[in-house]
């Protein structure tokens, strides 16, 4: 193995993560900030309650009407995901690991997991070019994300055979893309995960207290459809 792919897969990645770990630090610095809004209804509902609701609604497709009346979007958006955490954990397996990689199955399994992302990821930015709702909610940050997971997903699938001896280009392609994925990521909706739990405790809490969520306590509350009726 040459040296620069042996650069590019250790020393390239840990300096590319700890200027990501870094910038989130200052991230949650600055989230940590802001003081919580006070509640000021009358409280209906558990706040607790609504905020386990709220924060496993990502496994939930049922839920939201949106996954509930679309559920091949819902498996698109697992199967991108599952693919993403398969590719970020070769990148870490690859030079810290390599071992597990020399199981044919093992490879085989990671890289149809990279490669059904990838296929998710191109269905999805198909959706984005193609709707006109989609287009003229996108930022180009929603285009560029996507495309640029499309290529990064791609790569893995290339490099993942991890036989340095057999060519070079793919793991450089591979672990090249992976750096710049790691500084790009902070500045991007693909940030997104660290926002996550903040977003969902927060609506959760206020939509819990006011009995709102989960549904099945906005029910018994005589919230919602129900009071709906009534009225
Ligand atoms: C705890 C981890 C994560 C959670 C909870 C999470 C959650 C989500 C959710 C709820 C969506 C919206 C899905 C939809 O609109 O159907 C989404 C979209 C997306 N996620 Fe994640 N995500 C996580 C990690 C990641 C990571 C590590 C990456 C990439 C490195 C990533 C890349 C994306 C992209 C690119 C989209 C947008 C797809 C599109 O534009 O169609 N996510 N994620």
């Amino acid at each position: 193995m040459s040296n620069l792919l042996r650069t590019f897969e250790n020393e390239v990645q840990l300096a590319a993560l700890a200027f990501m770990g870094l910038v989130y630090a200052l991230r949650l610095v600055w989230i940590f900030r802001f003081r919580v809004g006070r509640e000021r209804t009358v409280a209906v509902g558990r706040e607790g309650a609504g905020t386990g609701y709220s924060l496993m609604n990502i496994a939930m497709p049922w839920a939201m009407e949106s996954t509930r009346t679309h559920p091949g979007r819902y498996l698109e958006f697992v199967v991108l995901h599952l693919g993403i955490a398969a590719a970020i954990a070769a990148s870490f397996i690859i030079p810290y690991g390599p071992g597990l990689f020399e199981t044919a199955w093992v490879r085989g399994i990671f890289r149809a997991f990279i490669a059904a992302a990838g296929l998710a990821g191109l269905a999805r930015l198909a959706r984005r070019l193609t709707n006109p709702v989609l287009r003229e909610i996108s930022s180009p940050d929603d285009y560029f994300s996507l495309v640029f997971l499309i290529v990064w997903l791609a790569a893995g699938v290339l490099a993942l055979p991890d036989r340095p001896a057999a060519g070079e280009g793919p793991l450089l392609a591979f672990f090249g893309l992976t750096a710049f994925l790691l500084v790009y990521v902070p500045f991007s909706k693909i940030g997104h995960y660290l926002y996550y739990p903040f977003s969902r405790i927060y609506l959760g809490r206020t939509l819990g207290h006011r009995g709102a969520w989960p549904p099945a306590a906005a029910k018994s509350a005589g919230a919602g459809p129900a009071r709906k009726g009534a009225a």
